[in-house]
């Protein structure tokens, strides 16, 4: 699968994803407030670095990997109509670390998932890799078996896009759990996700089903 995509967020997910979907093929461009302080990684990275604004319109496939109370801000300075026709994938968590704790900002009724698709009216946006670590996100390996990556969203096609992307990166199974409101559900197990990689000195685990 060779394709452009623009991914936005330079952080430890961003540029996972970055030179994960690299290796796999993909023509990337990193999206950051500052591209002349990322040049020097992306040179070496074999990837692009622009704006949140060239990220978001470099290709049919975009990532939002920034901090989750800065994502309005990012979809201002990206401009929500650059992302029309877009499968974006929601990598993001409402997560406030101030107290030295992980807890949501928000939740309950309410999710980044769902304002992101709010947000982006004519984008197509599918909440994905939130429930694992960066080192994970492509290529995952577990001492177990391999878990299903955690998906949702409002739209079918788009979701079984996003199955296909998951596919090539490595991912065995995706589970779909439903609809764009589902995002509430996937943010609230990151806390928990924190709090057990302190007991198991660990980011490598990751949550499954099993009946
Ligand atoms: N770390 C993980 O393993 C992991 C796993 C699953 C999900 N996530 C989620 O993925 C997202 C990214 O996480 P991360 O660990 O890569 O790092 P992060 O520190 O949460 O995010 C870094 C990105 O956020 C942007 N940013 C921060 N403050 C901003 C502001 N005030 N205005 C505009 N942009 C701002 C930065 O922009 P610049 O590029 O301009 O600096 C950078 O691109 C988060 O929502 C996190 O919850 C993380």
């Amino acid at each position: 699968m060779a394709d452009k995509i623009g991914i936005l967020g330079s952080g430890d997910v961003g540029r996972a994803l970055a030179t994960g979907f690299a290796r796999h093929g993909w023509d990337v461009l990193v999206g950051t407030r500052s591209p002349d302080e990322l040049a020097a990684w992306a040179e070496e990275a074999g990837v692009a670095a622009g704006s949140f604004a060239d990220a978001a319109g470099y290709g049919d496939v975009a990532v939002l990997a920034v901090r989750g109370d800065a994502v309005e801000d990012v979809l201002d300075l990206a401009g929500a109509e650059r992302f029309t026709g877009t499968l974006v994938l929601d990598a993001t968590n409402p997560l406030d670390f101030s107290t030295g704790d992980a807890h949501l900002l928000f939740g309950g009724t309410d999710s980044l998932g769902e304002r992101v698709q709010a947000t982006l009216a004519d984008a197509y946006v599918v909440k994905c890799f939130n429930t694992v670590s960066n080192a994970q996100m492509v290529d995952p390996e577990f001492e177990a078996e391999t878990p299903p990556m955690f998906i949702c969203g409002d739209h079918t096609d788009a979701k079984a896009k996003t199955a296909e992307i998951l596919a090539d990166l490595g991912w065995p199974e995706v589970r779909d759990v439903g609809d764009i409101r589902s995002a509430r559900y996937l943010e609230a197990l990151v806390p928990l996700w924190v709090r057990l990689a302190g007991d198991l000195e660990t980011y490598g685990h990751a949550f499954t089903v099993v009946q």
